[in-house]
């Protein structure tokens, strides 16, 4: 090799040095372009909002919303191009479903919750129910993990309580939205140890929070907690019990909320279980031609209780039932229907839940939830403008793009007879008076009503 030659592999190095050192540059400078960012739009949303924060709990929402961020992005390059191209949430990435709802208040709630989306007995709202897999990654459903159940109540009526979330299509659609996991208890206590885990798992260091030897760390309950969390795994998620983990405050009492499926639901049905997405399709075959019921309850928190029995600002903590007993206010009726369309499911993925969108006389309560206004909604702002999404919140059941009409019987699988009825005859029929029988329909009666129904 000439000398010249020799030098040449020194000289690749050294330009590949120069290009990976600029291009780690630039990441890091727009790592701090990105941070600082956040750091303005946060400051901005909490002077415009009024929204009473100490210095040390903006900047951990400042770090939640950077390592939100930061999933989303690692958690795209596993997730994508196999299940997709779109950026999805950071948690709950997979959804199981998206499906119709009523949401009808019972007619005998107890006064003091007759406020916000309770305020009339006997209502009944339309709503959508998504339900997901709570990873960030998209993973079998087989695999354990929290479930979420995340429920949108349509035309909700009253003083909205957190406008800046906005995304109306019609001055109709004011929407309130119920966020549960099924788990009563959160693996975090506050907001400050959810930031810092967050970092960790940004990192996609699953443990690292909760136990480490250098620096020593055990975080135990927080680990039981999240061990609960993740080793989940179920049947169908129409047989799960979900909850709220953190308080709300409703009129003048504070409360959990939580929902059931009604007493003697059954959902069993023979789908194969090993099959990636099984919870979907044990849903389809249940809707397919049956109906699905949960019972929606509220934990009202005594006005005697300790601190340290009923935290407001440690979720963690499981709300005692026999001090604080649920109460079933409403019902929740899914009915039969097919939900597994491709423009349902980038319906399903559009979607935007939020614990603040809501009225009346409702409010968040906790470090925890103060942060969710600004990070479900940083979150939810980012993925749409990454797939060039419209932020929308939807105004009644249609699926904008569906191959079905927009009529209240879309994706309803509900045969019901036209009216009138058609007037038809055998050939058997003689009126009385022996006129002729003028039969709407030819051939057999049974035939005819079977042709019909097939028609809907
Ligand atoms: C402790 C109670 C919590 C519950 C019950 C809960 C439950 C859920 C559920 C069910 C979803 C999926 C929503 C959907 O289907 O669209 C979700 C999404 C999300 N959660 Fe939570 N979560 C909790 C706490 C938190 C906290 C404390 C944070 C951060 C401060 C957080 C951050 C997020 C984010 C960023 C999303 C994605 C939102 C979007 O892109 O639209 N969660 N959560």
């Amino acid at each position: 090799m000439s000398r010249a030659n020799t030098k040449l592999p020194f000289r690749i190095a050294l330009l590949l040095a120069a290009i990976l050192g600029t291009t780690q540059a630039q990441a890091a400078d727009s790592h701090s372009r990105d941070q600082a960012d956040i750091a303005r739009s946060v400051d901005a949303s909490i002077e415009q909002l009024a929204m009473e924060i100490s210095p040390a709990e903006r900047n951990a929402i400042v770090s939640a919303i950077e390592s939100a961020r930061e999933i989303s992005r690692v958690a795209h390059q596993h997730n994508s191009p196999k299940y997709g191209e779109h950026y999805r949430r950071d948690a709950h990435a997979k959804a199981t479903g998206c499906l119709r709802a009523e949401f009808e208040v019972n007619g005998d709630i107890p006064e003091q919750f007759q406020h916000s989306v309770f305020a009339t007995p006997g209502h009944s709202y339309q709503a959508w129910i998504r339900f997901s897999n709570g990873d960030m990654l998209v993973q079998p459903d087989g695999k354990g993990d929290a479930r979420g159940m995340a429920v949108k109540l349509l035309g909700a009526e009253g003083a909205v309580i957190a406008p800046e979330l906005g995304g109306d299509v019609s001055p109709d659609a004011v929407n309130q939205d119920f966020i549960m996991t099924n788990t009563p208890a959160f693996f975090n206590r506050n907001i400050f140890d959810y930031a810092e885990n967050m970092q960790h798992l940004a990192k996609l260091d699953r443990k690292g929070w909760f136990i480490n030897l250098w620096p020593p760390r055990l975080h135990l309950k927080e680990m039981f907690r999240a061990y609960q969390t993740v080793s989940s795994t179920i049947e169908t998620p129409l047989a799960e019990q979900y909850f709220s983990m953190l308080p709300y405050r409703l009129g003048d009492t504070t409360v959990k909320f939580s929902s059931r499926p009604c007493p003697a639901a059954d959902y069993t049905t023979s789908v194969d279980k090993t099959a990636d997405d099984f919870l979907t399709r044990q849903m389809a075959d249940t809707l397919q031609a049956g109906s699905a019921c949960f019972e929606f309850m509220l934990q009202p928190r005594p006005a005697d209780a300790s601190e340290k029995e009923m935290p407001l600002d440690d979720a963690t903590v499981i709300w005692d039932e026999d001090a604080a007993p649920f109460v079933p206010v409403a019902r929740i009726h899914i009915p039969p229907q097919t939900f597994t369309g491709e423009a349902q499911q980038e319906f399903c993925e559009n979607l935007s839940m939020n614990p603040w969108r809501g009225v009346g006389q409702w409010e968040p309560v906790g470090s925890l939830n103060r942060a969710r206004r600004l990070v479900y909604h940083a979150v939810s702002e980012f993925r749409h403008h990454q797939n060039s999404a419209p932020v929308r919140e939807p105004a009644n059941w249609c699926v904008p793009g569906a191959d079905e009409p927009c009529t209240p019987q879309q994706g309803l699988n509900i045969h019901k007879p036209t009216w009138p009825l058609p007037r038809c005859f055998d050939g058997f029929f003689r009126p009385l008076d022996g006129s002729a029988a003028s039969s709407q329909c030819t051939g057999d009666y049974g035939e005819i009503l079977a042709e019909r129904d097939a028609g809907y």
